[in-house]
């Protein structure tokens, strides 16, 4: 295990089945229809990856990249359009697919902008969600897992844009926050 790493908490095998039991749900869901897979980049690139192997659902896929943290561990609150969408959304059913949720600020800013654009409908995939962070009501209709008021890392989600690339999610050691 990574020398930064204090604990995992959900491992890659626990994930990959999440993921499945996630795309069977929308399978269902979406059945008959056609959905635009929107990937909140950077970190929900291995979600996303996983995820739309299993959606059998005919889907076009997008990516937008939304800043609101910087390098902290807690949110700034305050929301930046790093990348926009490339397509037209209007008519079309959103499922975006999100790492996690804590205060829900980004999320209802994008939830707001994809209205805005016309969208037929807009739904959540979040692999994790953090509820107690909550400041703003937002809810998902997926939810992988929940998880307690700490900061995780790994499976797509950062500390200061490393840790992106373990596959499994976890909790730093406090020595690593000390260094910043
Ligand atoms: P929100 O606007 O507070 O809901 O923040 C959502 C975004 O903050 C997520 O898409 C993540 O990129 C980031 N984030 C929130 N909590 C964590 C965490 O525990 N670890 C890593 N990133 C996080
Ligand atoms: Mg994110």
């Amino acid at each position: 295990m990574n020398i930064d790493i204090k604990k995992i908490l959900i491992n890659e095998d626990e994930i990959q089945n999440k993921v499945k039991e996630l795309a069977s749900r929308i399978n269902l869901d979406y059945k008959g229809r056609e959905l635009l897979l929107l990937c909140i980049l950077k970190g929900s690139v291995m979600f996303m990856g996983d995820l739309m192997k299993y959606v059998n659902v005919k889907s076009d896929i997008e990516f937008m990249s939304i800043s609101s943290y910087g390098n902290s561990v807690v949110s700034s609150g305050s929301i930046r359009i790093l990348k926009d969408l490339d397509m037209s959304v209007d008519g079309r059913d959103i499922l975006i697919v999100e790492d996690i949720i804590d205060t829900g600020i980004t999320l209802n800013y994008l939830c707001n902008y994809l209205r805005g654009k016309n969208a037929k409908s807009i739904e959540i995939v979040t692999l994790l969600d953090k509820p107690s962070g909550r400041k703003l009501e937002l809810e998902a209709k997926y939810v992988g897992f929940e998880v307690g008021n700490e900061f995780v890392i790994g499976y797509g989600l950062d500390y200061a844009e490393k840790y992106r690339n373990l596959p499994y999610i976890g909790i730093l050691n406090e020595s690593v926050y000390r260094q910043y």
